[in-house]
Order: C-alpha cells, then structure tokens, then sequence
C-alpha cells in the first residue's frame, strides 16, 4: 500500500480484533443493519458520534456539518432523516453540538472565510433571533457557550418542523427528538432537555429550553 500505510495497517489490526472477538459481526452486519439513533452532529474531528457514546458500527445512523446546522432545503440532511426515519425506523434523532464549536465562533465573530460564510449565516440567523439574551451575557465566551446551546435548540426544532418529522409522527411512528451539547475539554455529553416525541411538545419543550439557558449564563 503506497499512500497511508499506517491507517490500513491500523484497519487490519481492528478487523481482526473484530473478527476474533465475535466471528459473525462483519457477516451479520454487512446483512443488515439496524440502528436506533440517528447522530447530526459537527463536523469537528474531536466529537466522534460512535466513540463519545461507546456504540459500535451498525449502532448509529451520522449525518455531520460545520455546526450542526439542519436547514430546510439541505437535500443531504434531509436524505439522511427520511433514510433513517422511513427505511431504518430508527427511534431517536439526536442533534449534537460541542462547545468551543470553531463553526459557532465564526458566526458570532464574523471573519470573511469564504464559502462557508453562507453556511455560517444560518447560525447568525440564530444568534439574531436571541441577541437580547447573548447581549445580557458578560463576555465573548460566555456567548460562545451559549450561542452553541442556542444553535442546538434551533436544530431540534428545525428538526421537528420538517416533513419527515412530522408525517412520521401523524402516522404514529415513535421517534423522539434530542438535543445534546459535548463537552471537549471533559469529553462529557448533556441532555438540553428539549427532547419531544411529538408536534404538540414542541414549543413548550423549545421556551423551557431557552429559558434554561438564559438562567445558565445570564447572572440574575
Ligand atoms: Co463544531
């Protein structure tokens, strides 16, 4: 192997710890695969959906982007989700953001990056619609923090309003909605505490959630 020795190297170690661990799991998984959770998280190299949660191939469907971001009309995202709610049947759906998100960072801080600039306006769309709850904050990095609960929030909620969400919920499909943050610096995960399991739960479910992160990090 000309290019990457080490990471095939590392590939053939890990099949055969696999393999001599359980003999049927390649077979078995390469048949079918069922996972319960579908995973739209970051992008960032640090927030591995299977590590951080200790699940194994064939435990948890990804879908990854700078930030997190669930738009509308994003036909991947949304090729994702109907795979994973129509075809997988999968039970939850878990958006999870991190802190020190750098995709977050730029949209509060505004460099010119290009490209991704017009990515990023989808959470500066966020950081609009809650500029008197990040503006009660004392400083860039408690807004940082913050802004990347926001995003999450507004996730879940875009989350919840597309039609794949909602059809599936009208025909009584279960499937329930989180939101989650990680933690880099400690490597832990926290519930937002936004999960819904329908349409009806949602707005209650999103102000309790905000109103949470105002009462965080905005001193009384
Ligand atoms: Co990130």
């Amino acid at each position: 192997m000309k290019y990457l020795p080490e990471l095939f190297a590392a590939n053939a170690r890990w099949a055969e710890e696999m393999t001599a661990a359980d003999p049927q799991f390649f077979a078995e998984l390469a048949a079918l695969q069922t996972p319960a959770y579908l995973w739209i998280g970051c992008s960032d190299s640090r927030v591995p959906a299977n590590q951080i949660t200790g699940l194994q191939p064939g435990e948890v469907f990804v879908h990854r982007n700078v930030a997190n971001v669930v738009v509308h009309t994003d036909l991947n995202c949304l090729s994702v989700m109907q795979f994973a709610i129509d075809v997988l049947k999968v039970q939850h759906i878990i958006v999870c953001g991190h802190y020190g998100c750098g995709g977050v960072k730029a949209a509060l801080e505004e460099p010119a990056l290009g490209l991704i600039d017009n990515w990023l306006r989808h959470i500066q769309d966020v950081r609009d619609r809650h500029t008197e709850l990040l503006a009660a904050l004392p400083d860039n990095d408690t807004r940082w923090r913050a802004l990347c609960e926001l995003n999450v929030i507004e996730q879940v909620r875009n989350v919840a309003r597309t039609t794949l969400v909602g059809d599936a919920w009208k025909r009584g499909q279960s499937l329930m909605l989180h939101g989650w943050i990680y933690g880099l610096a400690d490597g832990r995960l926290q519930d937002l505490q936004v999960s819904i399991q329908s349409s009806a739960e949602l707005q209650k479910a999103f102000n309790l959630a905000i109103d949470n992160v105002r009462s965080r990090y905005v001193s009384q």
